[in-house]
C-alpha cells in the first residue's frame, strides 16, 4: 500500500523520468548536421580519430553520411554509418593482428577508459538501423555496441558462437556481462528493417545494476526492465560500429576463423549521447 509520501516519491521519480532531455551530459556523440566524413580523422572532439578501424584505413574511407535521416534524439543532429569491408583488419599492433575479425567502430573522444562515463549512474543513448545496401551476413556473429574491456554489456546480432543455433538471428540481443554464467541476455527484439531501434541503458557503476529502455522511430522511450543485478564494474570504452567474428575460429577468435571476401557491410547509428542519471534523471524523448 503507497503511503502519501511515498506516492509522492513515486510520482516524482515518473516525472524526471518523462521529462524532456534536460539531464546534464557525460558525452555528446552526435554529429553535427554539416560534418564531414573528412573530419573524422582528425581530432574533433567528438570521435577518437584514430580507433578502431582496419590498418591502412582511415575512418573517413568506413564512414558514410546522409544514408538515412535522424533519429529520434537527432533533432540538430545526422546520423552516420560505420561500414566492414575486406580491409577491415584491425592491428593494434605489429604482434596483434585481428584477422580473425572485421571491425570498424567509433570511440567516444573524452572515453579514455578510466573517465567518468563508468563511475556513478549513467545512461548510455543510442540508435541503430539497418542498411538495406549493405546488409550484414546473419550467419556471422556481430558485436553491434560493446564496452571494453571485458563486455560488461554487449548488443549482438546474427548467429551467436556457442548460442541457441534455433534461435533467430535477425535479432538483436543485449547481454550482460559477457563472463557471467549464466550469460544474462537483458533485452532483446527483432531487428526489424527500416526503423531505427532506439536503446538507453543506465549503468548504476556503484550498485552493479542494468536497466534497459527502448523504442522504435520517432516513439518515446520506454522501460524494458527494472535495474537488473550486472557486473558492469571494471570500466573501459564504450564502442559503436560492426564487429564481424569468424566462423570456425580456434580458441583465438579475434585471429582465427572464415571470413568470406567481398563484404560491405554496414550499420546506421545516430543520437549517441550519455546523460548522468545520478539524480533519476533519464531523457525518454528529446
Ligand atoms: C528524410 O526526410 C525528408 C523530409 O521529411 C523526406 O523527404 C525524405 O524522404 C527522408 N529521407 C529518408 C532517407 O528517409
Ligand atoms: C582520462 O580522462 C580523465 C578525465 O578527463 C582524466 O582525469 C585522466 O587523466 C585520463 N587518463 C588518461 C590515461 O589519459
Ligand atoms: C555468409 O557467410 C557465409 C560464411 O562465411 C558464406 O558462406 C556465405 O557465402 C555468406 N553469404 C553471403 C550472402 O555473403
Amino acid at each position: 500500500m503507497y503511503t502519501q509520501s511515498s506516492l509522492l516519491v513515486a510520482l516524482a521519480s515518473l516525472a524526471s523520468l518523462g521529462a524532456s532531455q534536460k539531464c546534464k551530459l557525460q558525452f555528446d556523440g552526435r554529429v553535427p548536421t554539416g560534418f564531414a566524413a573528412a573530419e573524422f580523422d582528425a581530432d574533433n572532439g567528438i570521435f577518437n580519430p584514430s580507433n578502431v578501424v582496419g590498418k591502412g584505413l582511415k575512418l573517413s574511407e568506413v564512414i558514410k553520411m546522409g544514408v538515412v535521416n535522424g533519429s529520434l534524439f537527432d533533432t540538430k543532429t545526422q546520423p552516420v554509418e560505420v561500414t566492414i569491408n575486406d580491409q577491415s583488419i584491425f592491428a593494434p599492433s605489429a604482434t596483434n593482428v585481428q584477422t580473425g575479425f572485421r571491425r570498424a567502430e567509433l570511440l567516444i573522444a573524452s572515453n579514455n577508459g578510466t573517465d567518468a562515463s563508468t563511475q556513478g549512474v549513467k545512461t548510455l543513448h543510442f540508435s541503430l538501423m539497418k542498411d538495406a545496401a549493405r546488409p550484414l551476413n546473419l550467419t556471422h556473429e556481430y558485436q553491434l555496441d560493446n564496452s571494453f574491456s571485458t563486455n560488461q554489456f554487449v548488443l549482438k546480432t546474427g548467429t551467436i558462437l556457442g548460442g541457441d543455433a534455433a534461435a533467430d538471428p535477425d535479432t538483436l540481443q543485449l547481454f550482460g556481462n559477457v563472463n557471467s554464467k549464466p550469460l544474462q541476455t537483458l533485452f532483446s527484439t527483432k531487428f526489424t528493417e527500416g526503423v531505427f531501434h532506439n536503446f538507453a541503458v543506465t549503468n548504476d557503476f556503484n550498485k552493479k545494476t542494468t536497466q534497459v529502455f527502448y523504442s522504435q522511430d520517432t516513439a518515446v522511450l520506454k522501460e524494458q526492465t527494472k535495474a537488473l543485478a550486472n557486473d558492469n564494474s571494471g570500466q573501459g570504452q564504450f564502442h559503436f560500429g560492426v564487429l564481424k567474428k569468424g566462423l570456425g575460429g580456434g580458441s583465438d577468435i579475434t585471429k582465427e576463423g572464415i571470413q568470406e571476401s567481398g563484404i560491405n557491410e554496414g550499420i546506421v547509428y545516430g543520437g549517441i549521447f550519455m546523460e548522468d542519471s545520478s539524480t533519476g534523471c533519464v531523457s525518454l524523448s528529446p
